[in-house]
């Protein structure tokens, strides 16, 4: 609910939960007042304190009132060059060479419906949604900023978006624009980022603010295995039930930042957006910009409420249609079973053993196409390989079609190898600066899909291989960062613009994918997790979730995971042991466990399985789908930290009506004379019996408060899931 008062000129927004609030104070600057549990409507801005501050200058129309200063207030949307000297939103070079940035509110209105972006992700609104817009203007610049808010009230979700206007009748250079800006009163918070490397993806990490700015970001070209563009700041005792947290997403899949800076007087500022490294953009006269979406999450009762309303606003906001909520397949994937060495009768192989086995979906991985016998050669050649898979697609979807499963297929549109015919026909299409030679990464070139020419051809040839055969499952890698970026179709001060360009070349061709084929579910993957972000789940509504398939290193990866984005974004396969990545030997069982906490599948050769391996794939896969809804839309818990090398690692998904739940539990150590264990549950409906496994039954509030004895297992890496049903 959007609530102005318009003398006043204060601005709030009520979720369910929470409560936004700005103002436009005497001198027409935004301040921000709130952000915190739902309280009424009243004007928060008592809260704001004046003081006259040494070194802190005051505006011209201040007068001789040295206790207003930019460098004190709570900023909405913060300024630079003004005179507030913590971290500026946005920076703006003029012809004459100054960089600045001064704005003052001018307007304001509300519009039915959530706003929608051109050309960039965002959460759709569903109706009666509202949306406020504020404008703001430069009182010395022909230059107007418009903050969009979006405000869905049952996820406690607000979402902000910035389109900055050039009014004035010469080109300017906006050298930074972020999407968020969020201005505390206090700076006793921790600071929480998702960090890690190819392979142990999104580690929470997390330390109080101590002064100054710290912060996390990408200049890689993605959002990157290294940090994630989702950070939160909490009070300094919450936890996962308990205190104040404050998430915050960008919807962006490119360089991003985000900083928190802890400044003189105990405040805290924390900005997020496209990175400012190597960022310049020329706006025309008349011309807009606009920066990505950011969605922010309070939630007053701890981290696991906050991630528990970004799943629900992910799933049901940002995920489109016709595959919102659409049953995500149990799939089988080639690559660690046959990696480049393949032909239509190995896949036909380990068809003829999956179908049986309950599996839905064949994922036709890397090597399928142009000369790709590894990975040195063939990326830009989308044209099947017609001595691995005669007669190409339309003879092998058929096969599988008559073992009742669809097909999926991998492509890396992005890339290019130096031995491909693409690359023979056009060397300027990759990304390089002239005069030098590119870096090679994966022995491969980054496409400059800042072009749409470039992207034309390369979605020409996919689209044909894609209409060629019943495909229902598109795996969009993306193998390497970007350097040496520099685009042959931009003029030099134009050069700064092909970072983000990329990306909404990126997002054009997905989007353009998607409305060409709407039913296709494509997985989004870059060497694993290393474009996992919410710019990303727009148009992809699974993201493959690391390269480590071993299920002890996956259950940290999905556990940091799950801060931000659900269960139905992960995708999780179960795959060889002795694990590929680390050598570790985990039982089956397990490795389904932890596989079925995410978009599910298998990544091995099912033709050489045992029976008796291939009997519990079966009742894994039936277990899957029975639980289905409970398991990829139910309320996510998280019940102990694999962080903290405890005995075993515990969550569980209850279901909305809490009639159910589902517990799994992964031992992670072992050893003799084991103590009796309990674990307490969570979520249930305290009123309701529940019955265990279809064994006992015990109230909800006593398996919370009393907890679930545990059995005590031998053996490494046991396993355990508790099935629970509401009499
Ligand atoms: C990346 C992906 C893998 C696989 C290979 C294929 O590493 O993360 O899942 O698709 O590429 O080359």
């Amino acid at each position: 609910m959007i609530v102005i008062n318009k003398e006043h000129r204060v601005f709030t927004l009520h979720t369910k939960n929470t409560t936004y609030q700005m103002k436009a104070d005497r001198h027409n600057v935004l301040i921000h007042t709130y952000y915190g549990p739902r309280v009424g409507d009243c004007d928060l801005s008592y809260l704001v304190r004046y003081a006259d501050r040494a070194c802190a200058p005051n505006p011209h129309e201040a007068g001789t009132d040295r206790t207003y200063s930019l460098d004190t207030l709570p900023q909405e949307y913060s300024t630079c060059g003004v005179g507030d000297f913590r971290l500026p939103s946005i920076e703006v070079e003029y012809p004459d060479g100054s960089r600045v940035a001064d704005l003052r509110l001018t307007g304001w209105k509300v519009e039915r419906g959530k706003y929608e972006l051109d050309g960039l992700p965002f959460f759709r609104g569903t109706e009666g949604a509202e949306t406020l817009r504020i404008t703001l203007e430069d009182p010395a610049a022909d230059l107007a900023v418009e903050l969009a808010y979006g405000v869905f009230e049952d996820c406690d979700l607000i979402t902000r978006s910035v389109q900055v206007r050039n009014c004035g009748s010469a080109p300017v250079r906006l050298r930074q624009c972020a999407s968020l800006c969020l201005d505390f009163q206090r700076s006793d918070l921790d600071l929480i980022t998702f960090d890690g490397c190819h392979m142990m993806e999104r580690a929470p990490s997390r330390a109080p603010l101590r002064s100054g700015v710290q912060g996390v970001g990408s200049v890689r070209g993605t959002s990157s295995h290294q940090h994630n563009p989702f950070v939160v700041l909490c009070d300094r005792e919450a936890n996962e039930n308990y205190g104040l947290c404050y998430g915050t997403m960008l919807l962006y899949s490119g360089n991003f930042q985000a900083q928190a800076e802890a400044s003189q007087y105990d405040n805290v500022r924390l900005v997020m957006g496209i990175n400012p490294y190597q960022f310049c953009w020329t706006l025309e006269p008349d011309a807009t910009f606009t920066a990505p979406e950011a969605a922010l999450v309070c939630s007053p009762s701890g981290l696991g409420q906050m991630s528990r309303q970004f799943h629900r606003a992910i799933r049901e906001h940002l995920i489109q249609d016709p595959l919102r909520g659409a049953r995500r397949p149990v799939l089988i994937n080639n690559w660690e079973a046959t990696y480049f060495s393949f032909d239509a009768e190995k896949l036909a192989d380990i068809a003829k053993t999956a179908a049986p086995l309950g599996i839905e979906l064949f994922v036709m991985d890397d090597g399928w196409f142009g000369k790709r016998d590894d990975d040195n050669s063939g990326l830009g050649d989308w044209v099947v390989n017609h001595s691995k898979l005669p007669g190409g697609l339309e003879a092998l979807v058929p096969r599988l079609k008559e073992l009742g499963m669809s097909f999926g297929i991998w492509i890396e549109p992005e890339m290019v190898s130096e031995d491909s015919d693409l690359y023979r026909e056009h060397p300027d299409w990759a990304l390089r600066i002239p005069g030098r030679v590119p870096a090679r990464g994966r022995n491969q070139l980054v496409l400059d899909f800042s072009r749409p020419e470039v992207r034309r051809r390369v979605y020409g040839q996919i689209k044909a291989v894609l209409a060629s055969a019943d495909v229902s499952y598109v795996k969009w890698d993306m193998n390497r960062s970007l350097s040496d970026v520099w685009s042959a179709a931009l003029p030099p001060q134009r050069q700064g613009e092909v970072f983000h360009r990329y990306v909404l070349g990126v997002y054009e061709m997905l989007d353009q994918l998607r409305r060409d084929f709407p039913h296709i579910l494509i997985e989004g993957c870059a060497g694993g997790g290393g474009r996992f972000d919410a710019g990303m789940l727009y148009y992809t509504p699974q993201i493959w979730c690391s390269d480590n398939t071993d299920a002890i290193d996956r259950l940290r990866i999905q556990y940091g995971t799950s801060f931000g984005y659900p269960v139905s974004a992960m995708g999780a396969h179960v795959s060889v042991v002795p694990n590929e990545e680390n050598g570790r030997i985990t039982p089956m069982e397990t490795r389904g466990v932890v596989a079925m906490s995410g978009t599910f599948g298998y990544e091995m050769d099912l033709s050489a399985v045992p029976q008796e391996e291939q009997a519990i794939i079966r009742r894994q896969t039936a277990f899957f789908k029975e639980h289905y809804d409970l398991i990829q839309q139910g309320d996510y818990y998280r019940l102990t930290d694999p962080f903290q090398n405890g005995p075993y690692t515990a969550w569980e998904q209850v279901s909305p009506d809490r009639r159910e739940a589902l517990v799994s539990l992964v031992f992670t150590s072992l050893r003799a004379a084991q103590p009796f264990r309990t674990l307490r549950l969570k979520g249930l409906d305290p009123q309701q019996t529940y019955q265990v496994n279809g064994g006992g039954s015990w109230p909800g509030d006593v398996l919370m408060a009393a907890g679930y004895p545990l059995p005590m297992l031998s053996g490494d890496y046991q396993s355990l899931q508790l099935y629970l049903r509401a009499l």
